[in-house]
């Protein structure tokens, strides 16, 4: 198929990328790069031995938008592209917002307008909220708790209607749980702007001396070792989750929601321990606060996909350790060395 993938620059946009092309499907990528950098692309020529093309786009600008579906003729979408940050979406809403929502609806505009009815969408397990009964299952209510995880649950709802309005739509909604590690050639990987707002890059960070020391928030939570315990997924497994979901839409219809976990829940501590375990680095780390909003517990029921989609995250958080530190070893300084 030939997929257009929106924010394919990004993190988990570089890695499907890869898994897209090497399963035989032909793409190409708009960005704004405005959280992202064009040398990610580079590299996952590099990696797979192929070019594509490249539109420096923003999803506000709908012209622009519109010039991009006239150029090419999508057999479907990807669409990664929007902000993600917790905390900033909290001090930034309407920037939030804009990006994610308004930025949705241009794409869909012009997906209908040209006829292409497929789409997988970056969704996360934010949307489950504060729900409290693990695994979490996708028949649960969805209802956000900051305005990121609300972009995440309008959109959610926004093509659910589009779907209900046309037979003609097939749309995956992809939760995703923790994504960690990096493409086993340590070319392409996890590069946050700033001080990392998520756990593994905070430690793989510090492990290269970027940064001092790992704040783990709070170890006074109903768990074994007191520390939050979370989904963590090896990136390269949840980008052959969009493989899956992508031929799954190709010859069925209609709406559904995947999680995209493992099913297994890890403690802070145990990442902590994992990583050191794969890098052979000591991580210097303080106990501070808790992080407000932060759940104790949390971890996906993936069985809708495994039964639904044929798929299942294989790689261990050992291996998600070593691949992290491959990449970040070789790249202290993410790909901002290269602008
Ligand atoms: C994991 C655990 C922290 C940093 C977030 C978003 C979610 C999704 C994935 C986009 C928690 C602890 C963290 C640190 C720490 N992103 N921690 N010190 O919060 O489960 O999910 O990323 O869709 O929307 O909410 O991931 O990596 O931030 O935290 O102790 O410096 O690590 O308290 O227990 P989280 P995280």
């Amino acid at each position: 198929m030939n997929v257009l993938v929106t924010g394919g620059a990004g993190y988990i946009g570089t890695h499907t990328c890869v898994e897209l092309m090497e399963a035989g499907h032909e793409i190409s990528v708009l960005d704004n790069f405005s959280n992202s950098n064009p040398e990610a692309l580079k590299r996952v020529s590099e990696i797979t031995g192929k070019e594509f093309p490249i539109h420096q786009v923003d999803l506000l600008d709908a012209k622009a938008v519109e010039g991009v579906f006239s150029q090419g003729s999508y057999d479907a979408v990807i669409h990664f592209a929007g902000l993600k940050a917790v905390g900033e979406s909290v001090q930034k809403p309407l920037e939030y917002y804009m990006n994610n929502v308004t930025g949705t609806l241009v794409l869909c505009q012009a997906m209908q307008k040209h006829g292409v009815t497929r789409l997988v969408f970056s969704s996360s397990a934010t949307v489950y909220g504060t729900a409290e009964k693990m695994p979490l299952t996708e028949d649960l209510p969805i209802a956000a708790i900051n305005p990121y995880g609300r972009t995440k649950v309008m959109i959610e709802q926004i093509l659910t209607d589009l779907a209900a309005s046309s037979q003609q739509f097939s749309i995956a909604l992809l939760r995703y749980f923790n994504p960690v590690g990096a493409h086993k050639s340590g070319r392409i990987g996890e590069d946050p702007s700033g001080i990392p707002n998520n756990l593994t890059p905070y430690i793989s960070k510090v492990a290269v001396g970027v940064l001092p020391e790992l704040p783990v928030f709070g170890n006074d939570y109903d768990t074994p070792d007191g520390t939050c315990i979370r989904d963590y997924i090896h990136v390269m497994d949840l980008a052959n989750g969009h493989v899956k979901a992508l031929e799954k839409i190709s010859s069925t219809t209609g709406v559904n929601a995947y999680n995209l976990g493992t099913g297994v829940g890890y403690s802070v501590m145990d990442v902590i321990h994992a990583f050191e375990q794969a890098s052979g680095v000591k991580i210097r780390y303080r106990v501070t606060d808790r992080r407000p909003g932060d759940a104790p517990v949390s971890y996906a029921d993936a069985t809708k996909a495994g039964n639904e989609l044929g798929w299942k995250a294989k790689r261990t958080l050992l291996e998600m350790c070593e691949d992290l530190w491959r990449w970040q070893s070789n790249n202290a300084n993410g790909y901002q060395s290269q602008r």
